[in-house]
């Protein structure tokens, strides 16, 4: 039988998810929001879309809960985006009412479902979701280091005229102005970026990585990035359907690792059928280190202003 997947929000995030899903035909989507029409418009606008592309998968905007039972994954991206000026923590309360009421419902249709995070400020939504659903700690994860290595990875990619598919690297910690790109782990087919590139290049492409949100809102103004993110969340659909144990970056609960107890923050983790199936410490230099744990301190100061 064919894996079912409910988007929560029929927005910019939200369909361009459910458009990469039927494409690579990874299984039947509901997408749902609280506009009345939207979902709906937008699911059978992707429906017909089927004959030409030639999938047959099933796909149905709804505004009824009742329409995402058994999901066995759900994508959470109901919420407002950044707009110019704003930063993605101005975003914390009103997001959290958001994440807070779908995610019951949610929970309530499809109590064994895996739960990807979207919504910002992500750690905190993630650390939310976390709370409210009472789901162990393996079927809750937010979506940012996938995206923002990716930011990283093409930026060394385009700095090097080499293709992307050669830079490996990840980005740790929270999915803010505090995130940590680790050229140390950073390699250029097998090559150690630091002997590739200046240091004064490298430390420029950290800072372009850590803009990565805000450069693309300043440039559409109207909201935030969408096609960098539901790329991210496509490939960790990916992994966990075709049970890939694929290492990633992603935003999952720490309890001790890498000296962080009780928050969401973004570490390297295998992906499979179960969710999250190991996470992976990796040594990290004191500086690394602290880097760390200064991004941990911004998710716990949002964790505590919404009491997650
Ligand atoms: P959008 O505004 O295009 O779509 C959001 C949708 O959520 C809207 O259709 C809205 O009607 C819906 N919505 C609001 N309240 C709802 C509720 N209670 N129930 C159901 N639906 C509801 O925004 P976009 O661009 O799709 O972004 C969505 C979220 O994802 C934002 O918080 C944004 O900041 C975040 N984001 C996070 C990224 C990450 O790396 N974690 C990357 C890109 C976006
Ligand atoms: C991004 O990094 C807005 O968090 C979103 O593009």
């Amino acid at each position: 039988m064919r894996k079912k997947v409910t988007v929560v929000g029929a927005g910019n995030v939200g369909a361009t998810v459910a458009h990469r899903l039927v494409d690579r035909q990874l299984a039947d989507v509901v997408v749902i929001d609280i506009l009345e029409g939207v979902p709906q418009g937008k699911g059978l606008d992707l429906l017909e879309a089927g004959p030409v592309e030639g999938y047959d998968v099933r796909i149905k905007g709804t505004n009824d809960y009742a329409d995402t039972a058994n999901s066995n994954l759900v994508v959470m991206t109901a919420g407002f985006p950044r707009k110019p000026g704003m930063s993605r923590d101005d975003l914390l309360k009103a997001n959290y009412e958001v994440v807070k009421g779908t995610i019951e419902k949610i929970v309530q249709y499809s109590p064994d479902c895996i739960l990807i995070v979207v919504t910002n400020p992500l750690d905190a939504m993630a650390q939310t979701a976390f709370r409210v659903s009472g789901f162990s700690r393996n079927r809750v994860i937010g979506m940012a280091g996938v995206l923002d290595t990716a930011r990283y990875r093409t930026f060394i990619a385009e700095a090097l005229d080499v293709s992307v598919q050669n830079v490996q690297g990840f980005v740790l910690g929270g999915h803010g102005d505090t995130m940590v790109p680790v050229p140390r782990y950073t390699a250029v087919a097998g090559i150690p970026v630091s002997e590739l590139l200046p240091k004064e290049k490298l430390d420029a492409i950290i800072q372009r990585t850590r803009n990565g949100g805000a450069e693309i809102v300043n440039y559409l103004k109207t909201g935030s990035a969408y096609y960098a993110p539901s790329a991210a969340v496509v490939e960790m659909v990916d992994a966990i359907f075709n049970d890939r144990k694929k290492i990633l970056p992603c935003t999952v609960y720490l309890d001790g690792e890498y000296g962080i107890k009780g928050l969401f923050v973004g570490v390297p983790v295998k992906l499979g059928a179960r969710g999250i199936e190991q996470i992976l410490e990796i040594k990290l230099t004191p500086e690394e280190r602290a880097a760390l744990q200064k991004s941990a301190d911004a998710v716990k100061e949002l964790a505590q202003v919404i009491g997650v």
